[in-house]
């Protein structure tokens, strides 16, 4: 299964990508991720996008699409992959087009007030990305370590409160142009993300046998 998620920041594309990924046995592959890697290892790429992504801009497309890619090329992604991020301009969801079949484009669809509480609360283990949140389930222990590799939960700098403002003026700004290309092509499906995990995912998963 191709699976897309997209959805303004702290809509729960990483939430639910994770959760798809376990149960499907295919790669999540978080575009946010992947920089965010870069820019830790101090990696050529990293050293290029550091700027946009602390600032919360968008990293020029033919960075990003290059990236995304070079990804979909490894064997792992061959028989299906969740993305979480990527499109974000029509320029990436043309070229992701070009690269591959796609079967369901999901659209998370969050109201700002809930998805700036969401990522105020929210803590990520810097091991194997999952991600907690100190008000709502999975919550993290009370030390903040991770419950699979005992590594300490780190914040994301960009989830400072000035920075997500400007995540999601820059969402919003490219966000129309994508949903109208995968309406027009009839794979737009959208699910109310404002609820609890336990009653989103069977709504999601319902949409994924459908389609799938
Ligand atoms: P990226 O990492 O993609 O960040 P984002 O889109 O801002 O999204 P988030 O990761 O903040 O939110 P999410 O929807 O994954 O929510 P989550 O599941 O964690 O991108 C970061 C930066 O990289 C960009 O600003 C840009 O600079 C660059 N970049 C990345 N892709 C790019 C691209 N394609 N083009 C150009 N630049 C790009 O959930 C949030 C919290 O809510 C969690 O703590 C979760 O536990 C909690 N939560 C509580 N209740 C729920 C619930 N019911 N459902 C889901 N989560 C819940
Ligand atoms: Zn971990």
């Amino acid at each position: 299964m191709r699976i897309v998620l997209i959805g303004a920041p702290g809509a729960g594309k990483g939430t639910y990508a994770q959760i798809i990924r376990d149960k499907y046995c295919i790669p999540h592959i978080s575009t946010g991720d992947i920089l965010r890697e870069e820019i830790a290892k101090g990696s050529e790429l990293g050293l290029k996008v550091k700027s946009y992504v602390e600032r919360g801009l968008l990293v020029p497309d033919e960075i990003v699409i290059e990236v995304v890619k070079r990804r979909l090329e490894q064997p792992d992604a061959a028989n299906g992959f969740v993305l979480d991020g990527f499109p974000r301009t029509l320029e990436q969801a043309k070229a992701l087009d070009r690269m591959t079949r796609v079967d369901a484009v999901i659209h998370l669809v969050i109201s700002e007030e809930v998805a700036v509480k969401r990522l105020s609360g929210r803590r990520i283990c810097p091991v194997c990305n999952r991600v907690y949140n100190i008000y709502y389930e999975p919550k993290p222990r009370e030390d903040e370590k991770c419950d699979y590799d005992g590594a300490q939960l780190v914040r994301r700098p960009d989830d400072e409160p000035d920075v997500v403002r400007n995540r999601y003026k820059v969402f919003y700004e490219t966000f129309a142009p994508i949903i109208d290309y995968y309406k027009k092509t009839g794979r737009l499906i959208e699910v109310d993300s404002n609820r609890s995990v336990r009653e989103v995912y069977p709504a999601l998963e319902e949409t994924l046998r459908r389609d799938g």
